[in-house]
């Protein structure tokens, strides 16, 4: 890997406890110029375990714990307020298809699979900014499914205008109705979380804000949540038997390197995302709105910000 001009010394992963995030958090360390890798996990017991783990396997003792669950404002707040330095690279991995209770709503009004890929990354990003806590880059864990997966059944999100008012009833819910299928709504919402990020790197051009997919990647935690019988096809059949050989799916280690090369590449540009050639998840990573050109829309990049910014205080 080329020398990075940025420089990233420091750097706090979300989610980082388990799958992609904690992979991250190992090849990170296994790089001179890291410092420090702050582990942000919700689960106290689990991320001590992590750590001991990543200490083991990596032989270096660089990582610390930072409590915080990204389905909270307030626990996002709080763990910003207690970091006692600034961030080089912010990497918002967290997330999935919103755990046993996708469509269940938090209290500020968003469905549990929006706030944790979405809400609370937008709080820790304006924390951080607020606080003079943010150095060089931000990366978004998005996902091929946010442009659609057809090999998958990922459909394109298909939103009517993309207005203000569309995107907050993808945040709560409303646009489902009756058919909230969890895969096909986490697309929507990493599309929307995709937009926000583009509509931050024209906001702030001094902080590159770069959104890529880890790609189809095995060996994660992800699929636990998904009904019994999506879970057996895709976690135990799919992920590991077919879609190796279709290129839609590769290892963990290869899902996480995305993320470390990407936040270490200089010819990444801000405000772009990048994931899989279109008909793979697995490969070199491409500009998306070559896919998928609504991407590029700065209305809806707009309105995506503003909507999600509606269930903030
Ligand atoms: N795997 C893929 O094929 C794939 C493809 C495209 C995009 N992605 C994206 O890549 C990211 C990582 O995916 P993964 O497959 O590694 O997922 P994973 O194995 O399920 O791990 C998710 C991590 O996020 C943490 N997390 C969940 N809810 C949280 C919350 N409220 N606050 C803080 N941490 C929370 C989990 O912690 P707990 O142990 O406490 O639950 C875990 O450490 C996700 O954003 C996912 O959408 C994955």
């Amino acid at each position: 890997m080329k020398k990075s001009k940025l420089n990233n010394k420091t750097i706090l992963i979300t989610g980082a406890n388990a799958g992609i995030g904690k992979d991250t958090a190992r090849q990170l360390a296994l790089l001179k110029t890291t410092k420090k890798v702050y582990l942000a996990c919700r689960n106290k017991d689990k991320a001590v375990i992590a750590k001991r783990e990543l200490e083991e396997i990596t032989g270096r003792f660089i990582f610390e714990i930072v409590i915080m669950d990204v389905t909270s404002p307030d626990s996002v707040r709080k763990a910003v307020k207690q970091l006692n330095e600034a961030i080089d690279a912010v990497i918002l991995n967290a997330g999935g298809v919103g755990g046993k209770t996708p469509r269940k709503l938090t209290k500020e009004g968003v469905t549990t699979i929006t706030a944790v890929n979405l809400l609370g990354h937008v709080v820790l990003v304006d924390e951080l900014l607020k606080e003079d806590k943010l150095n060089n880059v931000v990366l978004y864990a998005s996902s091929e499914a946010a442009r659609g997966i057809k090999q998958t059944g990922m459909k394109r999100p298909d939103l009517k205008d993309s207005s203000v008012a569309e995107f907050e009833a993808v945040f709560n819910g409303e646009l489902f109705g009756d058919k909230f299928d969890p895969l096909q709504v986490y697309g929507v919402v990493k599309y929307g979380g995709t937009l926000w990020m583009s509509y931050m790197a024209r906001k702030y051009p001094s902080i590159k804000f770069i959104s890529v997919s880890p790609g189809g990647t095995r060996g994660t935690e992800g699929m636990n949540d998904l009904p019994f019988v999506k879970r057996i096809l895709f976690k135990y059949i799919g992920m590991p038997v077919f879609m190796p050989l279709m290129g839609l799916s590769h290892k963990l280690s290869k899902g996480a390197e995305r993320f470390v090369d990407s936040i270490n590449n200089d010819a990444l540009q801000s405000g772009v995302f990048y994931a899989s050639k279109e008909n793979v998840l697995t490969g070199p990573i491409v500009d998306q709105s070559r896919i998928f050109q609504d991407l590029k829309n700065e209305v809806y990049q707009n309105n995506a910000n503003e909507a999600i910014r509606r269930f903030i205080n």
